[in-house]
């Protein structure tokens, strides 16, 4: 654990976002474009709001790779923010002769009135700027990277937006999801009807002055067998995906495999029985499989080898162009909420950002399971343990 670590820096509206990621071997091959395909991916999604038109994200390399590969020191990325030439006033870093006009009416549902207080300050405004899903584009940036690594050992990931607001698919196999038509529906659902259902949900609540939460799924393939650990309650894997899946911004519920719905089945039909199962030519061949999935797989906080689902349950969001009500902090009399430029819906960005967040956490615990310090040494250890299973 801690084996692969990050730090981002920066606000909304500042000059840009910085990552820093700690403990990637050295010589894997990484370059800008592959990040920025990703930068994209979270961009999209239909029920954003303008800043996504404003901003065209482009992760830049500062340090940890040359010549397209990783050396082992820190991996620096930088991501400018566009908008930031509308906010220099606002955003200065050094004092100004007039400060803006201070924002005093916290959003109910935001960190708004919490953060406020708890840093001991008269403007929410740096609440605003860090508390945002800006943030979350670095993190897209830095889960890039950690996807990148994982490919080498045949790990994939995916997303799919399972629901938003009324308007639901129910959960397929895995195999059965075609990916190529996620990516190229607007809400990332990719069913003809439900997506139009969604959009038209979408538009509804924006002609309303109103927003739109959601489910989505996200399914990591080819996972070695024995990430993480039952030995402590910090090794579990389960407890760690959940924790940086819950970490994004407006999610509120996270389930692994059959998650809530297990509570009501007994233990003859919840879990998953164990059958031989003839070795192939895939990387991780192994001589049994589990008949389903109902675990999400992971047993006992380990890895089991079938394929990781992690589902999260999105809030609508918090800034609502009809603003509720809220009280005006420095007069104490009722008021309108803080009211600026957001989005409508973020389920499918949101499912984006969780792949990077599973990514982040299946490359710690691969660094912590196979070690080394360059991509051919961990390789190398991770084929031994491969072929030590009989
Ligand atoms: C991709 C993405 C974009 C978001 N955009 C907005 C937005 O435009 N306006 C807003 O009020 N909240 C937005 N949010 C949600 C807030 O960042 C979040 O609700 C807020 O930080 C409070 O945290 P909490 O909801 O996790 O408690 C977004 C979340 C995500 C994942």
């Amino acid at each position: 654990m801690g084996e692969f670590r990050f730090l981002t820096g920066g606000e909304s509206h500042g000059k840009g976002l910085v990552a820093v990621v700690e403990g990637l071997v050295a010589e894997l091959p990484l370059e800008e474009g592959y990040i920025n395909k990703e930068l994209k991916r979270r961009q999209q999604g239909y029920g954003r709001g303008s800043r996504m038109k404003i901003e065209e994200d482009k992760a830049e390399i500062m340090a940890g790779v040359r010549y397209g590969l990783t050396t082992g020191s820190p991996i620096a990325l930088f991501i400018t923010n566009k908008d930031w030439q509308n906010w220099q006033e606002q955003l200065s870093v050094s004092p100004v002769e007039k400060e803006a006009e201070p924002v005093t009416c916290p959003r109910p549902g935001h960190a708004d009135l919490a953060g406020v207080i708890k840093y001991g300050l008269k403007d929410i405004r740096p609440i605003i700027e860090r508390a945002s899903a800006r943030e979350t584009a670095a993190r897209v940036a830095v889960g890039a990277v950690a996807r990148r690594f994982l490919e080498e050992f045949g790990v994939a990931i995916h997303s799919y937006t399972m629901a938003i607001g009324q308007h639901h698919r129910e959960r397929g196999e895995a195999s059965s999801i075609d990916w190529q038509q996620v990516e190229a529906s607007p809400v990332r659902c990719a069913y003809g009807e439900i997506d139009k259902g969604m959009m038209a949900a979408i538009d509804e609540a924006k002609a309303d002055g109103d927003t739109l939460g959601g489910v989505f799924e996200v399914i990591a393939t080819g996972v070695p067998i024995g990430l993480g650990s039952h030995a402590s309650w910090e090794r579990r894997l389960d407890g760690r995906i959940a924790q940086a899946v819950m970490s994004i911004n407006a999610v509120k519920g996270v389930e692994i495999g059959a998650g809530f719905a297990l509570a009501e089945l007994k233990g003859s039909q919840a879990h998953d029985v164990i059958e031989p199962s003839p070795r192939s030519k895939a990387k991780q061949s192994l001589p049994w499989r589990h008949a389903s999935n109902r675990a999400g797989g992971i047993e006992g906080g380990i890895c089991n080898g079938e394929d990781i689902i992690v589902r999260a349950a999105v809030k609508p969001i918090a800034t609502l162009a009809s603003p509720l009500p809220s009280i005006d902090l420095r007069s104490g009399k009722k008021v309108e909420a803080h009211y600026e430029r957001s989005d409508i819906c973020v389920v499918p960005a949101a499912g984006v950002i969780a792949e990077s967040m599973l990514a982040v956490v299946l490359a710690d615990a691969c660094l912590e399971k196979f070690g080394g310090d360059n991509l051919k040494e961990t390789l190398a250890n991770y084929h031994n343990y491969l072929s030590n299973i009989s």
